[in-house]
């Protein structure tokens, strides 16, 4: 019987992971997977996790099922992060949220909730997307189609064309948006055009899908969600998926979050009770310890504190190896222009590299990027910087 069963070619981000492992070049650098690495190559440990870490350490206690929809203090985190402590609509009660286990998590459930309850919908992705977004919608069962976003010729959005493609669209069509540090392109809309945006989206009557991943990392933490509040403020149904991952460096605890706007209380109780009946057929109920970790930080004011400025830190550090990389590029490469570099956001840099520019660099180099040109600045460091320049203005002249 399991000779039906089809040959799976791996995953185009996380199966780098695997390929740089076995890499036995002693100069190989991992720009493939969007993880920050701090200033000596090591994933860091954030200090407020570790004060965290500490509190749920002493004592040990007990490990008992947790509800469906996760931890309060954990979900709590998530509405006041995304949507502003003692906002109108949490007061209102008009948010449904649970904790997921991870973004992908979220996205997952938020994808099963569409293709349950608005069956007729499609869905539409930035050209380019994460390509995981794309996996989970149709894995779901939901249509998904692309709508047009990146211009690789100026190296912006093409943002006259994306909102005449959204006046095509049919009533509940969902849009999924990245409020801030585009993946994989890293270039954010400005906040007039999301004001434009978002605009043609009500007007449409379509349905927002916000996948926040790097909340932090763009501008500052209330800036990153320009979008979802302005969507809030304009009385859209919105949905949320979070993650912490990145920003609390918790990635193997897959932390993250599912919020769904609603129009009335009474709707988003509803939609919570069938969120966490999809968990409970999914999954049954998340784990507790990244929602412990979330909780006892976000809602501790001094914890909470310390913890914007370590995002802050590695926002600032992925800043300088921005610049650092666009100047050795530059003294390197003449005649090309690099200000794509400075000019993205987040984690990610769209490097407009070739498939074969982007396996020579692997294979000659040992310099691990996206095939689609992607690569995670966050990976950079002061040690690493020449060699990955030089490498990338080698294939650039070959
Ligand atoms: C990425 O885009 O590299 C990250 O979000 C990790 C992942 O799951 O793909």
């Amino acid at each position: 019987m399991f000779d039906r069963v089809d040959y799976y070619p791996g995953d185009p981000i996380l199966g780098l992971m695997g390929e740089y492992a076995k890499d036995t070049n002693p100069n190989k650098v991992n720009l493939g997977v969007g993880v920050y690495y701090d200033e000596s190559g090591k994933l860091p440990v954030l200090e407020c996790v570790k004060t965290a870490e500490q509190h749920i350490a002493n004592p040990i206690s007990p490990r008992p099922y947790i509800p469906m929809e996760g931890l309060p203090g954990n979900r709590k985190a998530c509405q006041e992060l995304l949507f502003g402590k003692g906002a109108k609509v949490l007061e209102e009660k008009r948010v449904a949220t649970i904790a997921a286990i991870g973004g992908s998590g979220a996205l997952k459930i938020g994808a099963e909730f569409i293709n349950e309850w608005l069956p007729e919908s499609k869905t539409y992705v930035s050209d380019p997307t994460w390509g995981n977004h794309i996996s989970i919608f149709e894995y779901s069962n939901v249509p998904v189609a692309k709508y047009p976003y990146y211009d690789k010729v100026t190296n912006s959005v093409k943002f006259d064309e994306m909102l005449a493609f959204f006046e095509t669209l049919n009533k509940n069509d969902v849009l999924i948006l990245h409020p801030c540090c585009h993946n994989p392109t890293g270039i954010d809309l400005t906040q007039e055009q999301w004001d434009k945006a978002l605009e043609v989206i009500q007007a449409k009557e379509l349905i927002p899908f916000m996948d926040i991943a790097y909340q932090g990392f763009g501008k500052d933490m209330e800036s990153d969600v320009y979008a979802i509040r302005k969507a809030v403020d304009m009385g859209l149904p919105l949905f949320v998926s979070n993650s912490f991952s990145k920003n609390l460096s918790l990635y193997g605890e897959r932390v993250g979050g599912l919020s769904v706007v609603c129009p009335t209380a009474e709707l988003a109780e509803r939609v919570f009770g069938q969120l966490q009946f999809t968990v409970r057929r999914t999954y049954s109920s998340p784990p507790s310890h990244g929602g412990r970790i979330v909780d006892i930080v976000m809602n501790d004011e001094a914890l909470y504190d310390q913890w914007v400025g370590e995002v802050y830190d590695m926002r600032d550090r992925i800043k300088a190896m921005r610049l650092k990389l666009k100047s050795v590029l530059e003294a390197n490469v003449p005649g090309r222009n690099f200000d794509y570099l400075t000019s993205q956001n987040g984690m990610f840099s769209f490097t407009g590299l070739t498939p074969e520019q982007v396996e020579r660099l692997k294979t000659k180099f040992g310099v691990y990027m996206v095939g689609n040109s992607r690569m995670c600045v966050a990976g950079l460091n002061s040690s690493n910087i020449d060699y990955v320049a030089n490498a990338m203005a080698e294939v650039l002249k070959d």
